[in-house]
């Protein structure tokens, strides 16, 4: 068994990162998961009930970005059911592509980014204004959405607010938001368990630190929110790089839930949150979720990670973990090859992803035995 497990890891080192690289997953605003980029295709994978068995929709379609960007990020604006995605397109790293989950279109808005980098930043979506709030070296810029679920002709501007209100020397913002504050987690200097708050409609930084009433460290990781069905997020999660625990921020009791880490350790895996899921991306395309119910401590607390089966089943991508659904899984983590400890995921951008399909072969020659080693591995795994 141990033998087997040292293996899997080996496997999972060995998965390669480098055609995945640009891919995001996003809810849209019925819940339905959507994995982008993903060998060159997208999917909705549809609701939490219909992960288990099946075969996720290829919803691959026309103005698609190419997924090709070394920091992909999407966001769901939930007024609008629409997916905004920064930084798929190295050719025009700037623009936002919007995908209408309704219309099941693409549209590609043109940014003028002037001294904003966007290369190098941390975002949030604010929920009621549906502007964009980064902090980018030091200053805190936004970029307002309006009402947008399609491109509008004009150019749409980042604007430089302020300096950041926190330090930002040393610190690779980790930004999440609830009750239109954005907190920023493993601010250096700050106490463990607590959290630096921006104060969005009153464009406030709140002094010192809020505690969370936990000991989560204070330390770089990745954040996002859950949402509910209609109002503002209440509730954020926040995971440290070593992948230990998944721990849920309350904002109205200023409590913290503790809950299982993510099964495969990797500090450039992406999250996204609906109203009763958290699903893990890695850095080599491998998709896992985590059940989560508002309100039941007890359920969350003994709640246990597993594989997203009908998107695996068609995106040629497995989680490389045990899947804890299966009784006799032996447990223990993989790790996957992610970015340096505290900075941005090393992903390598592969070539433009082709929808037509006709890129599969190219995909293979790049993924070669790797691959191959890497699916049999988590096979084994998912057998044990
Ligand atoms: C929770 O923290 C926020 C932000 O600091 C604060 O405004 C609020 O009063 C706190 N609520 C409770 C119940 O402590």
């Amino acid at each position: 068994m141990r033998s087997l497990s040292i293996l899997a890891t080996l496997f999972a080192f060995s998965a390669p990162s480098v055609v995945l690289a640009g891919s995001c997953i996003a809810f849209d605003a019925s819940w339905n998961l959507l994995a982008f980029g993903l060998n060159g295709k997208d999917y909705n994978a549809g609701p939490s009930t219909s992960w288990a068995s099946g075969t996720a929709a290829d919803i691959t379609t026309q103005g698609r970005p190419p997924f090709d960007g070394a920091d992909t990020k999407c966001y769901l604006a939930q007024f609008f059911n629409a997916i905004y995605v920064l930084g798929a397109d190295k050719s025009k790293p700037s623009d936002v592509y919007m995908y209408d989950a309704g219309a099941k279109s693409w549209s590609t808005q043109a940014i003028t980014a002037g001294g904003f980098d966007p290369s190098s930043f941390e975002a949030i979506l604010d929920h009621d204004t549906n502007v964009f709030y980064a902090v980018s070296k030091g200053e805190l810029w936004s970029l307002s959405l309006e009402q947008l679920k399609a491109a509008q002709s004009a150019p749409i501007a980042w604007v430089d607010q302020s300096a950041a209100g926190i330090t930002t020397t040393n610190y690779d913002p980790v930004m999440a938001i609830a009750q239109n504050h954005i907190h920023f987690f493993g601010v250096p200097g700050n106490p463990a368990g607590s959290a630096s708050i921006f104060v969005i409609h009153f464009s406030f930084w709140q002094p010192g630190s809020q505690s969370y009433s936990s000991d989560f460290p204070d330390t770089h990781g990745q954040a996002t929110s859950f949402f509910k069905d209609s109002g503002v997020q209440e509730e954020m999660v926040f995971i440290p790089d070593d992948g230990s625990k998944t721990y849920v921020v309350n904002v109205e009791t200023n409590t913290t839930q503790t809950l299982a880490g993510p099964p495969t350790v990797d500090a450039g895996a992406r999250y996204f949150a609906s109203t009763n899921s958290l699903v893990q991306l890695t850095s080599s395309g491998a998709i896992s979720f985590l059940p989560y119910t508002a309100g039941s401590a007890s359920a969350n607390s003994a709640a246990a990670w597993g594989p997203i089966k009908n998107l695996a089943a068609v995106s040629g991508t497995t989680p490389a973990g045990p899947d804890p659904n299966n009784s006799s899984s032996s447990g223990g983590k993989s790790t996957s090859k992610g970015g340096a400890a505290g900075g941005s995921p090393s992903k390598t951008s592969g070539g433009p992803s082709d929808p037509t399909g006709s890129g599969a072969a190219r995909r293979d020659t790049v993924l070669g035995s790797s691959a191959a080693l890497f699916a049999v591995g988590a096979a084994v795994v998912a057998w044990l």
